[in-house]
């Protein structure tokens, strides 16, 4: 596991785009695992902007989602479907086709679920997997306790999850926050290539010192991102501060060539 301090969200942001965008022109038919919440807005926003400016042609990749909310239709602002044509599939050059989400309206969600491994698989498995975390130290909606070998499954959200989403959802307009979602499972998420976590700001800094230095816990389903052998964090100041080893991620990120094209984010 690499860990990159940068000094601001939007670096963080800036330069998990550039990693994405390098890893989408070094394989045109990459598949791209992607994730929900306000972390990764921005990043989709750039990513957006380097396909507007002919950077980046997305015609040809496959993306899987982490996640959605049970009982969501795509037309309902708070479904995982509607953030990801707002904030990224409008606004690029990809064939919905191959945008995938679990469908929280499924009549049975466990065939759903197990179609939605089956279409990963035969889309060759994801080759590089965007996470954030959540406050509960949920990867995907694995909330604690989820194994680290679940697969894709109905999950139940826990009052950590619910207080964290629920100011997303109006009451005055009769929205109430699903308690049940869909998720790719640990073992899922570990299947991928490669792992890319992006977090920011300081309500993250515990959970994720917790998940990156503390031990490997069922509690903390971030936690297992410490088993996957290609596994890069990028935090920005404010989520890093408790980090016991920044000296240590700092001097790695200057001194290894690998990172010297990112030098100057
Ligand atoms: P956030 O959510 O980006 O809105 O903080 C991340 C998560 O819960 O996984």
């Amino acid at each position: 596991m690499e860990v990159i301090i940068m000094k601001t969200a939007e670096k963080a942001e800036k330069l998990a785009a550039r990693i994405i965008a390098d890893a989408l022109i070094e394989k045109p038919n990459l598949t791209l695992g992607l994730a929900t919440g306000a972390t990764m807005e921005n990043l989709y926003h750039k990513l957006a902007d380097m396909n507007k400016k002919g950077k980046l042609d997305f015609s040809l990749y496959k993306t899987f989602n982490l996640d959605e909310y049970v009982g969501l239709p795509a037309k309902d602002r708070n479904s995982y479907r509607y953030y990801m044509n707002y904030h990224l599939f409008d606004r690029i050059n990809i064939d919905k086709r191959n945008t995938h989400l679990e469908n929280g309206m499924a009549e049975d969600l466990d065939f759903e679920c197990a179609e939605y491994e089956r279409l990963m698989e035969e889309a060759g498995g994801v080759d590089l997997q965007l996470l954030g975390i959540g406050l509960s130290g949920h990867i995907g909606f694995n909330e604690p306790t989820s194994s680290f070998s679940s697969r894709t499954r109905v999950v139940n959200l826990t009052p950590v999850t619910m207080a964290q989403n629920g100011p997303y959802f109006d009451p005055k307009k009769g929205e109430k926050m699903p308690n049940r979602a869909l998720t790719m499972g640990v073992g899922t998420v570990l299947d991928a290539k490669k792992l890319l976590m992006l977090v920011t700001g300081e309500r993250k800094a515990n959970i994720i010192a917790a998940a990156l230095e503390g031990p490997m816990t069922s509690m903390i389903s971030g936690s297992a991102i410490q088993l996957h052998p290609d596994c890069t964090v990028i935090v920005d100041e404010a989520a890093g501060a408790k980090l016991k080893l920044k000296e240590y991620y700092r001097s790695a990120f200057k001194n290894d060539p690998k990172w010297a094209k990112y030098q100057k984010i």
